[in-house]
Order: C-alpha cells, then structure tokens, then sequence
C-alpha cells in the first residue's frame, strides 16, 4: 500500500491482485445509479459523484451489463471515455434478468454468449478495452476451465486486460487460476455478510487474488438509514430480500448498535465503521480488500473514503466480531446462485 497520494487529500492504493493494476482502496460502485435502489436517481448528481470520486483517488469503477440491461454502463460512459487513462473500469456478464418479470433470471457462462457479451458492453461503454471483466455468475453446467478459457482469449484479443470472478467458490477460483491468472474475485463481504471467509477468502490468499467485496454497506441497511424494507419505494430490488423483510428487519437493525456505540465515540458514521472493519480484514486475512460502496451522491461517497483512515482497535474489531453470526435471513432469497450456496 502506498500513502503518497495523502498529501492531495487522495486515498490510498494498493494493486489489484497479482499482475493487476494500482487502484484506490475503495472503488465506487455504479449499479443504483441505474438500478435496484429505487427510481429517485438525481442523473446530474450521480454524474457529479462519478467525476468527485476520481478527485478522491477511488479509480475503480464498478457496472455491469445487468443493471439497467445495458443501461448503466451507458450512463458512465461518458465520464469513462472522458477519463480513460485514470480510470479502472470494471463490468461483467452473465447475468440477464427477464424485463416482464424481474424474478426469472438467466445464466449463461458459454464461450459464444460471452463473445456476444463483450463486444456488447464495449459498444455500450464506447471503449476499446475493458479493465477488468468479471463473470457475474456461475452457471454449472459449463466447466469453469471452458469459461476461463473464453475469457482468457479476449485477453490475447486484447479486448480485456485483466479477469475477474464473482460469487464463485474457493474449489472454482483455484480451477480458474490454473487456466489464466484472476486479478480478482467479487463477492459480497461485509459486517452483515461473511460466508466467504470459509473458503474464498483463504483461497484468494494463496493465490494472490484480490477481494472486491459488493455491497460493503449491506446494501445501506449498515448505514443505519433504513430499517424496514417496507419504507422503500416499490421498484426497490430490497423489499425481496428476507433480511430487510418482517421480523428479520427489526432483529437485525438491533444489532447496529455496536457499530452505533463505536461510530458515536469516535465521531464518525455508522457507514464508516462498516467500511472500516471491511478494510481492516485485509489485515486479518493477508490479501488485498477493495471494497467497491455504491452511491449516487457526492457527500456519502466523501463519508464512504474518508473510512479508509480509519484504524479500528482490537477492541472495537471484538465488538463487532459477533454481528454476522447473529444476522436473520439469507442475503437472497434463493441461495443456490452464490458461492455459498455451492460450498
Ligand atoms: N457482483 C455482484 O453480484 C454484485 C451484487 C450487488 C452489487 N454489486 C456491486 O457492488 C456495488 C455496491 O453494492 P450495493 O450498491 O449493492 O450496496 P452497498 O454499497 O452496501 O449500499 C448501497 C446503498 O447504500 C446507500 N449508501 C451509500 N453510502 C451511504 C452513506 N454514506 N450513508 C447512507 N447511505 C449510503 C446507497 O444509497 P445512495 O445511492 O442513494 O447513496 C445505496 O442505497 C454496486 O453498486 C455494484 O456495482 C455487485
């Protein structure tokens, strides 16, 4: 890690797995800005928060072609193309979601598919190369060597520079690495959230894979700013999800209070000790943790980077260490799609 970059009131780097490239500690993650979070999206906001966020040092941009069906990665092309050169641009495929009905998802990992799917996503960004390009989700009926091996080609093309794995299992990260090096793997991680520490993450360790940890803030149930998922506006993606839903809501928002408790005695928000008990794993765990909040504002993405100068004690770091084993409800309704739910 650098910290050369304080003195213009930037955050820290620290490169991107073995071989991948020098990105801020926090990236910043694009998808509410087209979807999932309700419609309230202020577009010239979100663009003013895309352009303070390299000012920040936080160089990792996170989209997908999902979100919005190919509407997000339209929304930051501009600021991407504007910025090529200092920007890391992270997208993925695999996922597509049945507009009629947001329910009925689809997976397709297959070497044709993924063809389509870059040259697709290039178009939409504008862009000749994507920096990083994630598969989003596993489909297990194609080998994870096959799906590597795709995406490896795109690499020789020269139309990605480096790989990127979401949601898969330690047995397919090491599967993967032994077809193309993987920069890094991106998975939900936080407070709320930590079945990937079983496997993934001591996997990752050994193999030099950095950890891009989504929905750091536990989808912003962590920032204490919501409790119930019934106080959302109807299209939000989290009235489906059985933390934010019923009794589980409640019980959950009652186990903020250590983080309330520690972000009170030390000035800071509850956000911010989410995010700095998230950064301080990569300690804990050896490998480098980039964890990538989403906002579509100027002043929580300020709030999200300052959390990277934030040390936590030992005692602190006990006092949260029981949350996620207490937390009621799976992160999604249907498990089977994530890693652990194939561990
Ligand atoms: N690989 C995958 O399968 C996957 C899945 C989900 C997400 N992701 C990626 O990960 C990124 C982050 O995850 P996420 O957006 O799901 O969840 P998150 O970062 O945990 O939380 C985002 C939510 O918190 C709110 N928020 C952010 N900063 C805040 C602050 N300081 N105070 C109060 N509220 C705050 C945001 O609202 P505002 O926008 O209104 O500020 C938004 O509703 C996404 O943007 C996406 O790029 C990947």
């Amino acid at each position: 890690m650098s910290n050369s970059n304080d003195k213009q009131g930037k955050i820290t780097t620290a490169t991107l797995g073995t071989g991948g490239p020098a990105v801020g500690v926090q990236g910043l993650g694009c998808m509410g800005m087209s979807f999932a979070y309700g419609p309230t999206t202020d577009e010239g906001e979100a663009r003013a928060t895309l352009e303070r966020a390299l000012e920040l040092g936080v160089t990792l941009y996170d989209t997908a072609d999902v979100y919005g069906a190919g509407e997000n990665e339209k929304f930051i092309a501009p600021f991407i193309r504007a910025n090529r050169d200092q920007v890391v641009l992270a997208t993925k495929f695999a996922l597509s979601i049945d507009p009629e009905n947001p329910q009925v998802r689809t997976i397709r990992n297959d070497r044709p598919y993924i063809r389509r799917a870059v040259e697709a996503s290039l178009q939409r960004l504008g862009v000749d190369e994507i920096d990083l390009y994630y598969m989003h989700r596993r489909d297990v009926n194609v080998p994870i060597e096959e799906t590597v091996g795709a995406m490896a080609e795109l690499v020789a093309e020269g139309k990605v520079k480096h790989l990127g794995l979401s949601e898969v299992t330690g047995g397919e990260l090491r599967a993967a690495q032994a077809v193309h090096p993987i920069a890094a793997v991106q998975s939900e991680w936080s407070l709320f959230s930590r079945d990937i520490e079983a496997h993934v993450v001591p996997a990752a360790r050994e193999l030099g894979v950095a950890l891009v940890p989504y929905s750091p803030l536990g989808r912003g149930f962590l920032t204490g700013s919501f409790v119930q998922a019934e106080e959302l506006s109807g299209d939000d993606f989290r009235r489906t999800m059985p933390r934010f839903t019923g009794d589980n809501a409640a019980a959950n928002a009652a186990l903020l209070e250590p983080v309330r408790r520690i972000a009170q005695e030390r000035g800071a928000s509850l956000g911010q000790v989410a995010l700095a008990w998230l950064q301080q794993q990569a300690q804990v765990h050896g490998l480098t943790v980039i964890p990538i909040p989403g906002t579509r504002r100027r002043s929580r993405l300020e709030e999200n980077a300052g959390a990277t100068r934030i040390i936590l004690t030992a005692d602190e770091l006990a006092a949260l260490e029981p949350i996620a084993g207490k937390v009621a409800g799976g992160r999604y309704a249907d498990m089977s799609f994530t890693s652990a739910g194939r561990e």
